[in-house]
C-alpha cells in the first residue's frame, strides 16, 4: 500500500524580504499562510554572498511560531551549529562540501535536539546521501547554485528529486524533500510531480509586497 502524499509545505526564503523590516515580513508571511520560514545563512566564502547570522535568527524568533528552517551555506560550519540552535532554529541544513565530516556534523545537529538536513548542490549526486539518509530528517535539493535569490531553476535537478524521492520512500522514515531555487508557479508543479514536499521560494513569495503574499503562496501550492 502506498502512503498518501504529504501536503506540500511552502517555505518563503526571507532573503527576498525587506531587510529593513524583517520582523514584520516574517509576521506577514505567517499570516499569508506560509508553513516554514526559510533562513539563508551565507558567509562570503562557501558562497559568494554575505547574509545573516545567529543574532538575526534570535531577534526574529519572537515574531513567529512557524518552524525556522535554517539553511547554512557557511564553511567551516561545525562551530556555528550551537549558536543557531540556541538562536531558535528548528531545522538545520548543511552542505556536505562545507565541512570535512558531514556525518559528524549531522550527529552534532541531532545532539542539539534539532532536525538535521543535508543539501545537495546542482552538481552533487544523490549518491552522496547513501550513508546519511538513515540519520537525517530532510534533504534539500538546490535547483540553483547557492548564493543568490532570483536565479533560474535548473531542470536537470528534477531527475535528482525523483531519485531522492525513491531513496526516501525506501527508508520508510518521515523525511522531508525540499527544493530550493527558482521556484515559481511554473516550476513548483514540476518539483512536486518529481516528489518534493517542501518548496522554498524567495522571489515568488515576496514579489508585489505584503498585500500579494497570500496569493503568491496560494499560487505556489497550485491552488
Ligand atoms: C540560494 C538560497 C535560496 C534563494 C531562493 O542560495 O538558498 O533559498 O533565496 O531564492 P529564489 O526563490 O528567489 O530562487
Ligand atoms: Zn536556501
Amino acid at each position: 500500500m502506498t502512503a498518501a502524499p504529504s501536503p506540500v509545505r511552502i517555505a518563503p526564503s526571507i532573503l527576498s524580504a525587506d531587510f529593513a523590516k524583517l520582523g514584520e515580513e516574517v509576521r506577514a508571511i505567517e499570516t499569508a499562510g506560509a508553513d516554514w520560514v526559510h533562513i539563508d545563512v551565507m558567509d562570503g566564502h562557501y558562497v559568494p554572498n554575505l547574509t545573516i547570522g545567529p543574532a538575526v535568527v534570535k531577534a526574529l524568533r519572537p515574531h513567529s511560531t512557524l518552524p525556522f528552517d535554517v539553511h547554512l551555506m557557511i564553511s567551516p560550519v561545525d562551530h556555528f551549529l550551537d549558536a543557531f540552535a540556541a538562536a531558535g532554529a528548528d531545522i538545520i541544513t548543511v552542505h556536505p562540501e562545507a565541512g570535512p565530516h558531514i556525518h559528524r556534523t549531522v550527529q552534532h545537529i541531532k545532539s542539539l535536539g534539532k532536525q538535521a538536513g543535508v543539501s545537495l548542490n546542482p552538481a552533487t549526486p544523490a549518491k552522496m546521501l547513501d550513508y546519511l539518509i538513515d540519520d537525517i530528517d530532510l534533504v534539500l535539493i538546490m535547483s540553483v547554485n547557492p548564493g543568490f535569490g532570483g536565479q533560474s531553476f535548473i531542470t536537470s535537478q528534477l531527475r535528482k528529486i525523483e531519485a531522492v524521492r525513491k531513496m526516501i520512500d525506501k527508508t520508510g522514515r518521515d523525511i522531508r524533500l525540499e527544493v530550493d531555487g527558482g521556484i515559481d508557479a511554473g516550476t513548483a508543479p514540476l518539483a512536486i510531480a518529481a516528489g518534493a514536499d517542501v518548496l522554498v521560494a524567495g522571489t515568488a513569495t515576496f514579489k508585489g509586497g505584503p498585500d500579494a503574499y497570500a496569493d503568491n503562496i496560494r499560487r505556489l501550492r497550485g491552488a
